[in-house]
């Protein structure tokens, strides 16, 4: 059994050994940037550690855990031009420090990059690993495609909110272990359990970052504070906040929404304010733990020694605990 960080410790070298020195540069200069910039690396995390809960092998799953990464990677680039946001990592985005257009070929060429990567998976299970991948990436750009429809919207459910980042992020994480899983050779319902743990792990980690977005520190977050209050992005706070409205609040609320660019600090200000009036915080707390839990009971449905697992469960609870 590997440890965490013996395991991030073979993430890192292999990414590292990873060389983005063709040409163009333009073209491959901001990947090599974005990914030297690192980033928690949770999900080929993850996957290898999976994939180590049924086999001592790991090599197997190092190839298809690097190319999910660099699939999470491109889908940042991407992201960061939709979501309009200068920071991540504590450095510019690919598109302020380049541009728009640099951001969204960059961020192509990694998916392709990600593609051969996963290409690399042997034969016996390239086809399933294949359709896992796939059917999560268009996953994604669907999340993706909700989470900016509601932006415009002036109601979101947290029913919909939910299942929006169930599709932006949950997924990938969940495809993360149940692929890693495969790769070591789990039975079908020990990789579905897996999945079903990181459904729940990501539903937390997204609600998580929903958090953060308004009440993290910009330093350790390393993207800018306020920066989903000024899209009007439908997160967890903003839509419980507005369910738990009273019509006085809502008007106030609705009315923040409408403070015009030029007076971001002031939006940020005040639609926090509400949140703080609403407890929304709290509020998101709640949910987040209550996934935790589930998380826990899918991990415990996994057939495999008790201990094996304990790797994973200190993870889970690092993660509810990220300041970043
Ligand atoms: C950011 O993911 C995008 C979300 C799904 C919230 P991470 O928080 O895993 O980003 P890095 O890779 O560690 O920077
Ligand atoms: C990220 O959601 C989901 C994907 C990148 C697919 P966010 O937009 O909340 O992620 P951050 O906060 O920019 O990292
Ligand atoms: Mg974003
Ligand atoms: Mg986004
Ligand atoms: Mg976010």
């Amino acid at each position: 059994m590997k440890t965490i960080n013996e395991i991030l410790q073979l993430i890192n070298s292999e990414i590292d050994k990873t060389a983005w020195t063709k040409e163009p540069r333009g073209l491959y200069e901001p990947i090599a940037y974005t990914l030297r910039l690192g980033g928690k690396r949770i999900r080929p995390a993850v996957a290898l550690m999976a994939c180590n809960l049924f086999s001592e092998d790991v090599q197997p799953a190092i190839k298809p855990a690097i190319g999910i990464e660099i699939f999470h990677n491109f889908t940042l680039l991407h992201d960061d031009i939709m979501d309009k946001a200068d920071l991540r990592r504590g450095q510019p985005t690919v598109h302020k420090k380049w541009d728009e257009n640099t951001a969204i070929l960059s961020g192509d060429m990694m998916q392709i990059a990600a593609y051969q990567f996963i290409a690399e998976t042997k034969a016996e299970y390239l086809k399933q690993v294949l359709d896992i991948f796939s059917q999560t990436a268009g996953e994604v750009c669907e999340g993706q495609q909700y989470d900016m429809e509601f932006e415009k919207r002036e109601t979101v459910s947290v029913a919909e909110y939910l299942d929006m980042i169930r599709l932006k992020t949950a997924v990938l994480l969940a495809a993360s272990l149940k692929t890693g899983a495969v790769l070591g050779g789990a039975k079908a319902e020990d990789a579905q359990a897996l999945y079903d743990f990181g459904i729940d792990i990501g539903m937390a980690f997204q609600l998580k970052d929903d958090l953060l977005d308004t009440y993290g520190d910009e330093k350790t977050f390393g993207k800018k504070i306020g920066g989903d209050i000024l899209c009007n992005k439908k997160t967890y706070l903003l839509t419980t906040a507005l369910e738990k409205a009273d019509a006085v609040q809502r008007e106030k609320l609705q009315s923040c929404l409408q403070i015009p660019s030029g007076r971001e600090e002031e939006k940020i200000t005040f639609v926090t304010s509400v949140y703080d009036e609403l407890n929304v915080k709290v509020a998101c707390e709640d949910a987040m733990n209550s996934y935790y839990s589930s998380a826990m009971a899918n991990l415990d449905n996994v057939q495999v020694d008790n201990d094996k697992k304990q790797e994973l469960r200190i993870l889970a609870k690092k993660l509810m605990f990220r300041e970043d």
